[in-house]
C-alpha cells in the first residue's frame, strides 16, 4: 500500500535535493539541471543564503581533512557486532579488487565491538583479544599497504552502545593510542552520555585528536539530537543529522527529507552525515538502492 505512494515521492525528493544542495566548487550540473527542469530560482533571501559559499572553510574544523565528504565502508550496517580482523582485511581487499578504491571509497571503518570490554591496567583501550588478536596497528599497516585508510570507533560517553569502554574523560589517552596505531578516522558515538550536552562532550575529543599531531577525520555521531549542523562545523569533519538508518525505503527517505534542511551548513571541511548506506543489505529493491545511492551524494 505504502510503496507506490512513496515511489511517487522520489522525483520530488531528488529535485529538492538538487535545488537545496550547495553548489560545491565547480559543480555546474546544478544550474544545468535546474534549467532542464525549468525551475525558476526563487529570489528570496533564504535561498540566496543557501547558495552563499563565501563562508566555506571558515566555519569548519580546519584539520586539512574532509575537503569532500568521506567515502568508504563501515562494518556496522551489515556485520554489527560480528566483526574480526579477517573481515576488515577482506573488506580492504574487496574495496581494491572491485575498483571502489579507485573511485575514492578509501576509508575502511571499524565500528563498535572492536575493543575489549575492559581497559588495560594503565586504563588504556585494548583490542578484543579473541577477534582482533593481531591488534589495530597491524590492521592499520595492512590497510595502509593497500593505499586505504583505517577508521575506528569510540563513544562520547562512559560506554559504547555495545557496552565497551567509552572515551568520555579518557579523550587524551584514547586519541593518543589511536594515533599511535595509525588510525585515520574516528566515529564518535553518543551512548551512555550521562545526560551531558553534546556541545560539551564532543569538543574535548577534537582537541585531543588535534594534539596528537596526526590528521584524523573526526566523525560526530550524536544522532542529530542537538541540531549539530548549527554548531559542529568547528568541532568535527561530519555530523550525523538524524537517528540511525534502517534498511528500509521508509527510513531512507525519511532521513533524506530530514537531512535536507541542513544543506547550507555543509561544505569543505565539515559535512552533514545522513548515516551510512544500506545498499546491498537486502531490505530494499535494486531500484530503491539505486535511489538511495543517488540521493546520498546530494545530501
Ligand atoms: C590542529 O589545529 C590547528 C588550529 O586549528 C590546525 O592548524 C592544525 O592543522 C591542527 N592539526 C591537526 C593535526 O589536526
Amino acid at each position: 500500500m505504502e510503496a507506490p505512494r512513496l515511489r511517487l515521492r522520489l522525483p520530488f525528493l531528488l529535485l529538492v535535493a538538487l535545488v537545496v544542495s550547495p553548489p560545491a566548487n565547480g559543480w555546474p550540473p546544478v544550474a544545468a539541471a535546474a534549467r532542464r527542469m525549468r525551475i525558476e530560482p526563487l529570489p528570496t533571501a533564504a535561498l540566496r543564503r543557501l547558495y552563499d559559499t563565501s563562508n566555506y572553510g571558515k566555519l569548519q574544523l580546519n584539520n586539512g581533512l574532509a575537503l569532500t565528504p568521506q567515502m568508504g565502508w563501515n562494518s556496522w550496517n551489515f556485520f554489527a557486532c560480528n566483526i574480526n580482523e579477517a573481515v576488515i582485511r577482506d573488506t580492504a581487499d574487496a574495496l581494491v579488487s572491485t575498483g571502489l578504491a579507485d573511485l575514492g571509497y578509501n576509508y575502511v571503518n571499524i565500528d563498535d565491538c572492536w575493543s575489549n570490554v575492559k581497559r588495560g591496567k594503565g586504563d588504556q583501550l585494548l583490542p578484543d583479544p579473541k577477534t582482533f588478536p593481531s591488534g589495530i596497528k597491524a590492521l592499520a599497516d595492512y590497510v595502509h599497504g593497500k593505499g586505504l585508510k583505517l577508521g575506528i570507533y569510540s563513544d562520547a560517553g562512559i560506554f559504547t552502545c555495545q557496552v565497551r569502554p567509552g572515551s568520555l574523560y579518557h579523550e587524551k589517552d584514547d586519541a593518543a593510542i589511536f594515533a599511535s596505531w595509525g588510525v585515520d578516522y574516528l566515529k564518535y558515538d553518543n551512548c551512555y552520555n550521562l545526560g551531558i550536552k553534546p556541545k560539551d562532550r564532543y569538543p574535548p575529543m577534537r582537541d585531543a585528536l588535534n594534539s596528537t599531531g596526526r590528521q584524523i577525520f573526526y566523525s560526530l555521531c550524536e544522532w542529530g539530537q542537538d541540531d549539530p549542523a548549527l554548531w559542529a562545523g568547528k568541532v568535527g569533519n561530519s555530523w550525523r543529522t538524524t537517528d540511525d538508518i534502517q534498511d528500509t525505503w521508509k527510513s531512507m527517505t525519511d532521513i533524506a527529507d530530514k537531512n535536507n534542511k541542513w544543506a547550507s551548513y555543509a561544505g569543505p571541511g565539515g559535512w552533514n552525515d545522513p548515516d551510512m548506506l544500506e545498499v546491498g543489505n537486502g531490505g530494499m529493491t535494486f531500484a530503491e538502492y539505486r535511489a538511495h545511492f543517488s540521493i546520498w551524494p546530494l545530501s
